[in-house]
């Protein structure tokens, strides 16, 4: 199987099983092929697309169980919506260098492995994806990356440091969340999620800067972030500057989205 087959199945096929299935170890990537621009993933019925969802709940209504499974369905659908749009920009730049490719896949992998234990946790509570209202919010964002004169670096600016950023924030403040109300199991999920995103905006981080000419992170993302995406959705309530190192990023990176407000 080649990376282009298996990015192809999971943006062509609907249902989870073909979306969850991790690559065969022996996968090649030597020939990508031409450049695919895929407008839509597939969808199952029951896992369709739709315009924008309610708000989260709030972390107080975590106590209820019907809230916990809202939450959890949410992320569930962030860390799909994240495999499906990895898949897409390995399709859309096949130019891309072999080693920031391999980044891709494993970071899609890990992608997988993220959605899989949300959806374990929502299964323990009697639920499944199915049951939610799921927005196509992250999807939304691919056609904005698409037209961006940046190519590939506006797609780093983007899930990297602005999706995954804020997700350093939100995983801690929810696995904190989690474990106040005695859910210890979805609190250990979200500290490994937040553990591997460090790695996922490093990566971010280090090839935006290696693509842009030398140029610091912060101007490179400025330069390449996609409106409606900005600095100020790179965060969420509760700031981990500490996270951010461990991710590599720049202090003066740090202190621009620290500061940061919505335009
Ligand atoms: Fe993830
Ligand atoms: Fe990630």
């Amino acid at each position: 199987m080649t990376v282009r087959e298996f990015c192809l199945r999971i943006l062509e096929s609907g249902d989870l099983e073909a979306k969850l299935a991790p690559p065969p170890p022996e996968i090649s990537d030597e020939a990508p092929g031409p450049a695919l621009r895929i407008d839509r993933p597939a969808r199952a019925p029951g896992l369709r697309l739709r315009s924008g969802a309610g708000p989260l709940p709030r972390l107080r209504e975590l106590e209820r169980e019907e809230a916990r499974a809202v939450t959890l369905a949410r992320f569930a659908h962030h860390e799909l919506m994240a495999v499906e749009l990895f898949a897409w920009a390995l399709l859309r730049w096949p130019e891309m260098p072999a080693a920031l490719r391999r980044g891709f896949l494993l970071t899609l992998v890990e992608e997988q492995a993220h959605l899989r234990l949300y959806l374990e946790r929502l299964a323990e509570l009697g639920q499944k994806l199915e049951d939610h209202a799921l927005s196509d919010y992250f999807w939304k964002l691919a056609p904005k990356i698409d037209a961006h004169p940046a190519g590939p670096r506006a797609f780093l600016a983007a899930m990297g440091l602005t999706l995954e950023q804020a997700n350093l924030d939100f995983s801690l403040l929810y696995r904190d969340a989690f474990a106040q109300v005695g859910d210890v199991a979805t609190a250990a999920v979200l500290e490994r999620v937040h553990d591997d995103e460090v790695g996922h905006v490093k990566l971010a981080a280090v090839w935006i800067r290696r693509l842009s000419g030398g140029k610091s992170d912060l101007e490179a993302y400025l330069e390449a972030v996609p409106h409606p995406l900005c600095a100020a959705r790179a965060k969420a309530r509760k700031f981990s500057a500490e996270s951010r190192r461990l991710a590599g990023l720049s202090e003066e990176m740090i202190a621009h989205v620290r500061d940061a407000r919505p335009r």
